[in-house]
């Protein structure tokens, strides 16, 4: 009997409403500009594998030992996974299993510690994330966190301040790592810390992996217990995480992921990370991660001298958080990205440090050019981004000026066509 004709059929043929959701999705990301810091657009190659037959397979377990037949394909490509995180991270031991870098943070914490013991990490309104000790989240449900925050006079991380409350909570793990702060973390300084506390340090660095692999970023493998990553921001692969440690600890993490938190793991995502991994490796890889930082200064200095006051003044890395409130004090976070979106810029509010205005609302916008980069705008368009940025927040949504930076937009996007 021949396959039914919907099992080869392309997708437009055979479920035109869900392939209208992908075309427009397509057209959204091809005609915005996307400047939120986590995000970006991945090679073809990369979507090829995650779109690959590697979906159609069970493969818990590790190369070598699983727990299915037929798994000969998957050892080679998460081998291939596995061989080149190491190359780039220059790290003992790669788990590339965990499907998010919320998973690969789950399974770093039940591998060192205990419901009710105590965790540092960075305060969530203060640049940290959610699986770093936010009440409503695995972490801050299940673990005593302390949470160390930056300084009020120079928004940055204070270790002196890391140090004493370390050795007053004495933590069993302490957690280095950010979704919203501007600089360079002291990922040494951290290591002292916990060696002298008797702590385990897990370094998340999901934000700036491609950073640290082409150099431009402080090394945290060689300080830490644990590094986490997603491996869809700067790494520019799939979402997915990854976890790099000590062959010491390689079964100890093996055994948390799977077992521990998760059952098969994504192979199609796996084989794309490989891919992704492969990518990082070539030069060009290092070129687009100095670009990275070079737009976000140009972007940083474009903005300051526009008026606008950024959380610790600059940034030494892919993003910056735009304090509103001197520039626009009647603007909310909220009012910002919804009006920057209407026009065809793509922005997340974000709470600063001490901000007064609840986390729904937010004082500040959280900005990041590893996307942009990606498409090829350069610094001089960071110039320009500013200014469309710049005339959207002064505009009080006026729909004219909204409508007027909406087609500059359009036309800045049709410069530099996405990969597909
Ligand atoms: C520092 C950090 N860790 C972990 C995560 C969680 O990653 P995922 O969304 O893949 O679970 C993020 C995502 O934004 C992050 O910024």
């Amino acid at each position: 009997m021949p396959l039914p004709d919907f099992l080869t059929r392309p997708l437009s043929d055979t479920d035109p409403q869900a392939a209208e959701i992908v075309r427009r999705e397509e057209h959204r990301q091809q005609n915005t500009l996307e400047l939120i810091a986590s995000e970006n657009h991945v090679s073809v190659a990369v979507r090829q594998a995650a779109g690959s037959v590697f979906t159609n397979k069970y493969a818990e377990g590790y190369p070598g030992k699983r727990y299915y037949g037929g798994c000969v394909n998957m050892d080679s490509v998460e081998e291939l996974a596995r061989q080149r995180a190491k190359e780039l991270f220059k790290a003992e031991h790669a788990n590339v299993q965990t499907h998010s870098g919320a998973q690969a943070n789950l399974a770093v914490y039940l591998a060192c510690v205990k419901p009710g013991d105590t965790v540092l990490g960075l305060d969530l309104s203060h640049g940290g994330h959610l699986t770093h000790g936010m009440k409503i989240n695995f972490s801050g449900a299940l673990f005593n966190v302390v949470a160390y925050g930056v300084r009020r006079d120079t928004e940055q991380i204070d270790m002196d301040e890391v140090r004493r409350l370390a050795r007053e909570h004495r933590p069993k793990l302490i957690v280095a790592g950010f979704s919203a702060y501007p600089r360079k973390l002291d990922f040494a300084a951290f290591g002292e810390i916990a060696r002298e506390v008797g702590a385990r340090l897990m370094c998340d660095v999901a934000h700036v992996a491609g950073l640290i692999v082409a150099g431009l970023y402080p090394d945290p493998v060689p300080h830490s217990d644990f590094v986490t990553t997603t491996t869809h921001k700067t790494l520019r692969g799939p979402r997915g995480g990854l976890i790099l440690c000590r062959e010491a600890d390689a079964k100890l993490i093996d055994r948390w992921v799977f077992p521990g938190v998760q059952g098969g793991p994504l192979m199609h995502i796996i084989a794309a990370k490989a891919v992704a991994f492969g990518e990082a490796l070539r030069p060009e890889f290092r070129t687009y991660q100095q670009r990275i930082v070079e737009n976000a200064r140009a972007l940083a200095e474009a903005l300051l001298a526009r008026g606008y006051r950024l959380v610790s003044g600059g940034t030494d890395n892919h993003l910056m958080l735009v304090d509103l409130r001197p520039a626009h004090p009647e603007v909310s976070g909220k009012d910002a990205e919804e009006w920057l979106e209407s026009a065809g810029i793509i922005v997340n509010k974000n709470m600063i440090p001490f901000d007064d205005r609840k986390p729904a609302y937010t004082s500040g916008l959280r900005l990041g050019t590893p996307a942009l980069t990606t498409r090829g705008l350069g610094p001089a368009e960071m110039q320009q981004v500013a200014e469309l940025l710049h005339r959207v927040l002064s505009s009080k949504a006026d729909p004219a000026t909204i409508t007027k930076v909406r087609e500059d937009v359009l036309a800045l996007c049709a410069r530099f066509p996405l990969p597909h």
